[in-house]
């Protein structure tokens, strides 16, 4: 069994994004990011620092925008309309989700969608389907990148996704698809998942449950890419999967933290140097 290592195959796309940013500082070009962070949700903060890290760490400028939860939904779009115009951001990130009263989709849509750097908006989702997009979806993509890291295949293997989200769980299966995966999602309507998840070569539990996924839903062999982030009964971060139990039969499988977090953070930077190329026509 092996540990995949998201901060060994993160630290090494960051370093490929530094590499490029410094090319294109000398070209007097400096990527921005903008990352909006309405309310004090402790678990959003944690990821919002961290991306203005890696930020600072590739030679991007990243601006903040921490606005209280009371921010109307009209501040926060006039706020977005106002970093669509800049010149000096090149990608605008709202951190999901927003505090009750504030609408997801209309702050998703209303982001320039070649600033859409999380591609959410319906435009880069409707392209992904198609396989003619700029943007990929950060935590997705990451997984996919992880997986071709350790030279795991996707090509004809089965693949279950569990969860459905946009964020997660559909551009997950999109992508399974697009290598060639025969993939299935479920979730919570999903009847006898233990008979589905333990048909999977690749198994992706994104449901955002503690622990939820138990050893004897997993193939022996099967690969386990775990996307959760939660608090087990005594408070301690952890993930989808029983990790100590699941990893017993796994070929492979990612552990919460250290796995697909990282990655999430280090396609964000890709995503944003190729914004800040493509809106200053500058060849990919
Ligand atoms: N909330 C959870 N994951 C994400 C993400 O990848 N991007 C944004 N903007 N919000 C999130």
């Amino acid at each position: 069994m092996i540990i995949i290592d998201g901060k060994k195959v993160s630290a090494s796309v960051k370093d490929e994004v530094k590499k490029e940013t410094e090319a294109l500082i000398a070209q007097g070009i400096t990527p921005g990011l903008a990352v909006i962070l309405i309310g004090d949700d402790p678990a959003s903060r944690v990821y919002v620092n961290n991306k203005k890290k890696a930020c600072e760490y590739v030679g991007f400028k990243s601006e903040e925008f921490a606005l209280p939860a009371s921010t109307t939904q009209e501040e926060l779009l006039s706020l977005v309309n106002e970093l669509n115009e800049r010149k000096d951001i090149n990608g605008i990130l709202c951190q999901l989700p927003l505090p009750e009263g504030l609408d997801d989709n209309a702050v998703i849509e209303a982001i320039s969608p070649i600033k859409d750097v999380d591609a959410f908006h319906k435009q880069n989702v409707g392209r992904i389907m198609i396989g003619d997009y700029d943007f990929l979806p950060c935590t997705p993509a990451g997984i996919m990148e992880m997986l071709s890291a350790y030279d795991i295949s996707v090509d004809g293997k089965k693949c279950v996704v569990i969860g459905r989200s946009n964020i997660v769980g559909k551009p997950m299966a999109m992508l399974l698809l697009h290598e060639n995966g025969t993939v299935t999602i479920c979730h919570s309507h999903t009847k006898n998942l233990k008979d589905i998840t333990s048909e999977a070569d690749i198994l992706v539990a994104a449901i955002g449950k503690p622990k939820f996924v138990t050893a004897d839903m997993v193939k022996e062999g099967a690969v386990v890419i775990d996307v959760g982030m939660d608090r087990d009964e005594k408070g301690k971060l952890c993930g989808d999967v029983d990790f100590e139990n699941v990893k017993e039969k796994c070929s492979y499988i990612t552990p919460v933290p250290g796995g697909v977090g990282p990655m999430t953070i280090a396609t964000l930077m890709k995503n944003t140097l190729k914004a800040a190329k493509l809106q200053n026509d500058i060849e990919w």
